[in-house]
């Protein structure tokens, strides 16, 4: 299970990164694991649906308990093939599955980033070392807009698509920094 004893510093540079996701609509967590990123997902966009994608089922069904635990009930934990998920999605958060080799990577980057809507985008974070420059030039090539915007102990935290829109008196800026649901919730499988 990936980083099953901690929250891991990419994704937490993610949770300090990412403006506030839209409050409607469908929203995915991109390799979700344990669901440290669905379910602030959830939590700050509690009239979303938030799908929680994972091949792991043992990851699924953690983060199924976990959701339940922090009572977010819009958190919908499925596999790829789950015919529920939905053709379009608004936002795409993700620390994303980088040992499954360069090509799968790109094959799987490629497959979801295609369902973002019109207007929408995803936040990846990935580490320097793992290829993070290689992937931003790799999404450029494809035709995306991408932009870093934040790095951290070696981590690249990069948008890709629209660039947010700009926080105005009528919108929520940048998510506060706040702790959301308990990210202290169980990492360990079950049994
Ligand atoms: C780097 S971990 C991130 C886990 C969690 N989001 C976090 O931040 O702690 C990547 C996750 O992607 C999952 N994964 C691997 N291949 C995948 C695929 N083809 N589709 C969806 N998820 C996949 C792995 O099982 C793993 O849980």
């Amino acid at each position: 299970m990936f980083s099953a004893d901690r929250l891991d510093p990419g994704t937490r540079l993610l949770l300090d990164t990412v403006p506030a996701p839209p409050q409607t609509g469908d929203l995915l967590d991109l390799g979700c694991g344990y669901g440290p990123l669905a379910l602030v997902l959830a939590a700050r966009s509690p009239r979303a649906a938030v799908w929680a994608l994972d091949v792991n089922r043992r990851a699924l069904g953690l983060c199924e308990r976990n959701a339940a635990r922090s009572g977010l009930g819009n958190v919908h934990c499925v596999t790829p093939d789950d015919l529920g998920l939905p053709t379009r999605v608004a936002v795409i958060w993700s620390n994303p599955p980088l040992r499954i080799g360069k090509q799968a990577l790109h094959e799987l980057l490629a497959r979801w980033l295609g369902r973002l809507t019109p207007g929408g985008c995803a936040y990846l974070v990935v580490q320097r070392h793992l290829g993070a420059d290689s992937l931003h030039r790799w999404l450029e090539g494809e035709g995306w807009p991408v932009c870093r915007v934040a790095a951290r102990n070696g981590y690249r935290v990069l948008r890709c698509g629209a660039a947010a829109p700009h926080p105005g008196p009528d919108r929520p800026g940048p998510a506060p920094a706040r702790p959301g649901p308990d990210l202290s919730t169980d990492s360990t499988p079950a049994g």
